[in-house]
């Protein structure tokens, strides 16, 4: 991820008439070899080796967590202490408590916040949302939304950090699930109540050696416990009365990256794809008999939000662009002063529902996000 966001601070100026420029000053890693390396490769001006020192520098402004999910919580709330504005990874936290911590550390200090829910800036998903805020869909009743992935399907793939309950929090549930639940916050409005299984399908898998990203090599003698799950599958009520079902798997042989959605409303139906994210079908109820049907909108128009900003019509963009259309986002946040959508508001409301749904798992019953919030008081508002 810290080679996309690079390319979004790299690229959004390029595109995009934002009065807040990025610079990218200072990159951080903990190994030196490494991370002078990465500064090079991706047009970062300088290094440090330490958070910490990151943190203390006159001349960071904002502080970006593109690290592994057990230290967004302890970056993000010194760098709210120290005055920088702060973008995160998702999910934004181990916890709720966590989570929550988070958002009044910024609160408090009155920095910028945001969560990076790159998805929500595909213009197509922009132009969905446009399309159920008009009421063009009427009603919600349905939203049916799966991520798909399947590099952990061979059993001796290792152990890597993404399989550690300690330093991920949860697995398919945390890591996929999250992006789903944000774009049905987006799209259809609050939860209300989920009801969930959770299953880990390799239980013992070989200890990593080295890993990177989604790869990683294992030893070929030692094994250790898989301590989160492999699948998550729940369904959802929602505030408005919609419907609502949702599965996240690394065990979906063929598909890479299948995030998909279809949401379906009295008068019509949109559903988009991310392996094909210039696109939304949408169906309407209106149209004539005998020419009713799905139809393919390519958002790549003027009209068609953050697209006018690249190509003529029909010239594709790509996953990248999620990024640098967000950072559009945060550069004028940081210009005016306001923390923009989706921010940690939004990242403790989705851990919720990622809490909700283990809790659901767990004890075999529906779990009512109100109740979640209700028991994690004081520390946590709903
Ligand atoms: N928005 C998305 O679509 C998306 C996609 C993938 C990952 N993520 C999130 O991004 C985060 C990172 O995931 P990734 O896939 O890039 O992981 P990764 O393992 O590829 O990269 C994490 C990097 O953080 C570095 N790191 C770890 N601890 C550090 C520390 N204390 N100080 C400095 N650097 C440290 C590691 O050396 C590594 O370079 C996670 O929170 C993950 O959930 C989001």
């Amino acid at each position: 991820m810290g080679k996309a966001h690079s390319h979004a601070y790299r690229d959004v100026s390029f595109y995009f008439d934002t009065k807040a420029k990025p610079v990218l000053q200072a990159i951080c890693g903990r190994n030196e070899e490494g991370v002078k390396e990465a500064a090079a490769t991706m047009g970062w001006q300088s290094y440090e080796t330490d958070w910490r020192k990151l943190i203390a520098r006159d001349d960071i402004d904002l502080i970006d967590i593109v690290t592994p999910n057990n230290s967004h919580a302890e970056i993000a709330i010194a760098a709210a202490q120290a005055g920088k504005h702060v973008f995160c990874e998702k999910p934004l936290a181990l916890t709720l408590e966590q989570s929550q911590r988070m958002l009044d550390a910024v609160e408090k200090n009155g920095v910028v916040h945001m969560i990076n829910h790159n998805y929500r800036f595909a213009p197509a998903v922009q132009w969905a949302k446009k399309l159920i805020e008009e009421g063009r869909l009427g009603r919600i009743y349905h939203i049916r939304a799966t991520y798909l992935q399947d590099w952990i399907m061979d059993p001796e793939f290792p152990l890597v950090w993404r399989l550690s309950k300690e330093v991920c929090g949860s697995g398919a549930l945390g890591d996929l699930a999250a992006h789903s639940i944000d774009l049905a916050r987006f799209l259809v409005g609050e939860f209300k109540e989920v009801s969930g299984i959770m299953e880990t399908f390799i239980k013992e898998r070989p200890i990593v050696e080295d890993s990177s990203g989604l790869s990683g090599k294992g030893s070929s003698e030692q094994k250790g416990p898989v301590e989160v799950d492999d699948a998550s599958v729940f369904l959802a009520r929602f505030e408005n009365g919609a419907i609502g079902t949702f599965e996240a798997t690394r065990f979906a042989g063929g598909n890479r990256n299948g995030n998909r959605f279809e949401i379906n409303g009295e008068k019509g139906s949109i559903r988009w794809d991310m392996e094909n994210m210039n696109n939304l079908d949408v169906y309407f109820h209106q149209d004539e008999d005998g020419l009713q049907g799905f139809r393919t909108i390519n958002c790549t128009e003027e009209v068609h939000p953050y697209a006018g900003a690249y190509w003529p019509a029909a010239h594709i963009i790509g996953y990248e662009h999620t990024f640098t259309n967000l950072m559009v986002e945060l550069m004028n946040g940081i210009d005016q002063g306001y923390s923009p959508l989706p921010n940690f508001v939004d990242g403790v409301r989705n851990q919720a529902i990622l809490e909700a749904v283990q809790e659901s798992a767990q004890t075999k019953q529906w779990v009512t996000l109100s109740d979640v919030f209700k028991r994690a008081e004081p520390s946590v508002k709903s």
